[in-house]
């Protein structure tokens, strides 16, 4: 068996899902997950396998170190997959310190929860254990037009509370290998997209404010630029690394889809316009510029050659197709829409976005007038 925490928020759940479902990943292997069900962790996630005799479910916090433990003595799993975290920059910004307990001392807990797992192991069940940190391409840092892209050597240096906290467990697990021995691996991914991401980052955002006649809200002048991976290919990735990663080392996954902001938020227009149309034109009519986010990096880009050359991983999705397929998914999941979208959710946007998704879609629109160039409106 294998233990995924987090396996109930955005990319775990699919990470579950195609792991457990034939045709898929289907390694006919049971899957414990941990999770403690934030506001990001949702069960309907994991509803493709519920009743699945390979899954089982643990709603425990990441910090609780000995309930941790206790829960790998009982079911001795050969594998920690580690993806619970908090994700979300705009949220650290306003709120850092679940960030820092989470990431922080959250990783730590289950890196000593394993540290004293592995030590009780001897033989083939000792060699065969793997701790697997899931993390992201926001530790280097940000980088301009013409920097190369992140690869696994570049020093890191982040700049947001979120990924500060994720560099700083990094750091951690690092250390664990090299002073503990502790079988360790580590990726660090691109931005992630496909089905059951929350709707408070960008591309689900986007999606739903587009339907409903609210404002698309684009930070800054739309020109951040992001490396975009469809999710069922990071999880791929995360498998690929598992079975067959050099312990100790670190590897980067991405999709070689660099785009602007403002592009992205146009493609998503492009494709609701074909599949959904709106009355009175296209969607894009909705974009609107707003107040950019502080410290905002401008550009990340992800060199993933060292996992495609050692291991012989590589994207299956371009953005095109994935975009296509994750839109389709949203359009036909009413249910799930609605059953994330709590009070809760509702307080954040307003929170974040304040009357700009509350404007309806004839008084937002205004980009397409001003070209891709327009600055911020606020
Ligand atoms: P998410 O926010 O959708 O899900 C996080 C999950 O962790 C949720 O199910 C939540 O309930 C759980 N969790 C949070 N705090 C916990 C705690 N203290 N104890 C137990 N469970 C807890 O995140 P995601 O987008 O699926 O990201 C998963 C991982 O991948 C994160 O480590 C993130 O840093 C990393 N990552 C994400 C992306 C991306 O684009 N989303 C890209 C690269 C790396
Ligand atoms: O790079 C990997 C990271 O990608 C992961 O580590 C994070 O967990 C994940 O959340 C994601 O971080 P980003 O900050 O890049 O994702 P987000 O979807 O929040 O934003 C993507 C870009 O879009 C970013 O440049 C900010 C911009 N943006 C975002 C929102 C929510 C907007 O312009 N408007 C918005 O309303």
């Amino acid at each position: 068996m294998i233990f995924v925490t987090g396996g109930a928020g955005f990319i775990g759940a699919n990470f579950v899902v195609d792991w457990l479902t034939p045709g898929r990943a289907a390694l006919d292997e049971p899957v414990l997950v941990i999770d403690s069900l934030t506001y990001a962790g949702n069960l309907a996630n994991l509803a493709a396998v519920r009743g699945h005799c390979g899954l089982l479910f643990e709603r425990r916090d990441i910090c609780d170190g000995s309930a941790v433990l206790a829960l790998l003595r009982r079911h001795r799993p050969r594998a920690v997959v580690h993806f619970a975290a908090e994700s979300h920059v705009d949220r650290s910004i306003l709120g850092p310190a679940e960030f820092v307990r989470t990431n922080i001392e959250g990783t730590f807990a289950l890196l000593e929860a394993a540290r004293a797992f592995v030590a009780e192991l001897c033989g083939a069940e000792r060699d065969a254990f793997r701790f697997l940190h899931v993390s992201t391409d926001e530790v280097y840092g940000s980088l301009s037009a013409d920097d190369p892209p992140f690869s696994e050597t570049t020093a890191y240096a982040p700049n947001s509370p979120y990924a500060a906290s994720k560099a700083a467990s990094d750091h951690l697990v690092r250390a664990y290998h090299h002073t503990y021995a502790l079988p360790t691996l580590t990726t660090n991914c691109s931005n992630n997209y496909g089905p059951f991401q929350f709707p408070e980052k960008l591309i689900p955002l986007v999606v739903l404010h587009a339907l409903e006649g609210k404002a698309l809200p684009v930070y800054g002048d739309g020109q951040n630029v992001r490396d975009w991976l469809y999710v069922g290919d990071h999880c791929a990735a995360i498998r690929t690394v598992l079975e067959r990663g050099r312990l100790g080392q670190t590897y980067n996954i991405g999709g070689r889809q660099e785009l602007p902001n403002i592009a992205v938020v146009r493609a998503i227009c492009v494709l609701l316009d074909e599949l959904r149309p709106r009355r009175g034109g296209s969607y894009a009519q909705q974009i609107t510029f707003v107040k950019d986010r502080p410290g905002h990096d401008r550009r990340y880009a992800i060199d993933c050659g060292k996992i495609e050359r050692e291991l012989g991983w590589l994207p299956t999705e371009s953005f095109d197709s994935g975009l296509r397929k994750t839109i389709d998914w949203y359009l036909a999941s009413a249910d799930w829409i609605a059953q994330v979208r709590s009070g809760k959710y509702r307080d954040w946007i307003e929170l974040q976005y304040g009357a700009h998704v509350a404007s309806t879609a004839e008084g937002t629109a205004q980009v397409l007038a001003r070209g891709e160039k327009g600055g911020s409106e606020q």
